[in-house]
């Protein structure tokens, strides 16, 4: 089929990637004329597993091209995605000027019927306000031609996006048009194949269940963090209670790991979102706010522990950090709690040594370079001349560290666990003072 795409980011260029793997023709069209001609050259503008690969690969054998040029590329498209960013407004709901901008230059084009599919995270409403731009510039030009516009949210994970989109759980479809269902059942018949996992229903339903995931799965991280923090209260260890609970197929074992807080640009965004819109409604989200409220105050934690650590004196303390990605496999910073952790490090006047095995690059883009920060290319490096090591995101690298190495290089050998990666009585045993989150004796 031919496809067209609008927005080159996470989500438009993993789709477009993908639809082309499948054997589409896809033609992705991005505002940015340097990150297209980048992506020409093969160069792949973020980290993610595999990607690069298949954007290679079907870019070479012509199914996947980049352009500028939004008319040749609406003339090109059967089904038009609307991939690009909903950035926050100030007070927190989604931005739609670039969605709504994208619609307007469709309705401008368009010269047969096409399916218009919104694919960003959009607030419930905004196919009905898509649909509007699209005919307001149609009718402008007298132009009677069909449409339809589609919801079809993205429901990719950083660092495993390429595989959840070739691999859906599910494909959520709002649409009122059957012939626009038919049209999508037949772009996704090679992700469906062993079992059908397309589920359709209205435009709205589909808005909000895009929502209602991100929430949800927020929700179970702010929840356990809270549980994290009455155990070490309590003295109890939040990682037995971990398992403890997640035995229950009701609960289950996913997304109930306790941490340093969630980061990444979908939850803090799409929570924030989904308040605002619930809250423009006339309803106030209580439980959303909560979740909110809990992870802005998790976020602090590890810096908390390592202050206490110190009796409140970092000035002139060093601290190592591995980590700095939001979560593994990504190099994206966006919302990351090492972001908070440094900040509050160097607003006491500490210093940070850090590694990370791809976030480097982002981090000296967002920080630049300073005194009071030094990026290691290895992660042994980061430990010469700290006092003590945090570790903040989960990378493979950090699961089995060398206790005895870190023991001795360290000035005042204690290990602050943002992930409970490691077991206290074993770090406890190579000599080092152990903090994790929610286990036992954290403060
Ligand atoms: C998230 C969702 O998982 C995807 O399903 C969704 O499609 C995507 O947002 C989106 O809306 O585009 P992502 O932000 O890439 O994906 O990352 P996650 O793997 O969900 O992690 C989010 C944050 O939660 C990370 O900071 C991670 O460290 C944290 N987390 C996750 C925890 O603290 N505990 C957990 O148990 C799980």
């Amino acid at each position: 089929m031919k496809i067209t795409i609008f927005g080159t980011g996470y989500v438009g260029l993993v789709t477009g990637a993908c639809l082309a793997e499948m054997g589409n023709h896809v033609v992705c069209v991005d505002i940015d004329a340097a990150k297209v001609a980048r992506l020409r050259g093969g160069e792949i503008p973020i980290y993610e597993p595999g990607l690069e690969a298949i954007v290679r690969q079907n870019h070479a054998s012509g199914r996947l091209e980049f352009t500028v040029d939004a008319a040749p590329a609406i003339a090109h498209g059967n089904v038009i995605f609307i991939a690009v960013g909903t950035p926050p407004d100030e007070d927190g709901s989604a931005d739609l000027q670039y969605v709504l901008a994208v619609a307007a230059t469709i309705g401008r084009h368009l010269d047969r019927y096409a399916v218009v599919v919104n694919k960003s995270t959009v607030p419930v409403g905004t196919a009905d306000r898509v649909r509007t731009a699209v005919a307001a510039e149609l009718a402008a030009r007298h132009a009677a031609i069909e449409f339809d516009v589609v919801s079809n949210p993205e429901f990719l994970k950083e660092g495993a996006a390429v595989e959840d989109c070739l691999r859906p759980d599910r494909i959520i479809v709002g649409a009122s048009s059957d012939r626009a269902v038919a049209l999508l059942h037949k772009l996704y018949a090679p992700f469906n194949r062993n079992h059908d996992r397309m589920v359709v229903m209205d435009e709205r339903s589909a808005e909000l269940t895009k929502y209602a995931a991100n929430a949800m799965l927020a929700t179970k991280i702010s929840f356990m963090n809270e549980i994290a923090n009455i155990a070490e209260r309590v003295g109890a260890d939040v990682e037995l209670v971990r398992q403890g609970i997640g035995s229950d197929p009701r609960i289950g074992y996913h997304f109930i790991y306790p941490g340093a807080g969630y980061g990444g640009s979908c939850f803090p965004k799409d929570v924030q979102a989904l308040e605002r819109t619930a809250h423009s409604y006339g309803y106030e989200a209580l439980l959303l706010g909560a979740v909110e409220a809990v992870n802005r105050q998790q976020k602090t934690k590890l810096f908390e522990m390592i202050s206490h650590h110190f009796n409140g004196e970092l000035a002139g303390k060093t601290v190592a950090l591995w980590g700095l990605a939001f979560k593994p496999n990504t190099d994206d910073m966006r919302e990351a709690p090492s972001r908070r952790l440094m900040e509050a490090l160097w607003d006491a006047g500490a210093k940070v040594r850090a590694f990370d095995p791809e976030a480097r690059g982002e981090t000296h883009h967002l920080y630049g370079d300073r005194d009071d920060l030094v990026l290691c290319d290895q992660a042994y490096d980061a430990l010469q001349g700290a006092d003590v090591l945090a570790v903040i995101t989960e990378w493979k690298a950090f699961r089995s560290p060398d206790l005895a190495r870190i023991r001795a290089t360290l000035a005042e050998p204690a290990l602050f666990d943002g992930r409970n990666l490691y077991d206290p009585a074993t770090v406890e045993e190579a000599g080092l003072a152990y903090y994790g989150i929610g286990r036992g004796r954290s403060l």
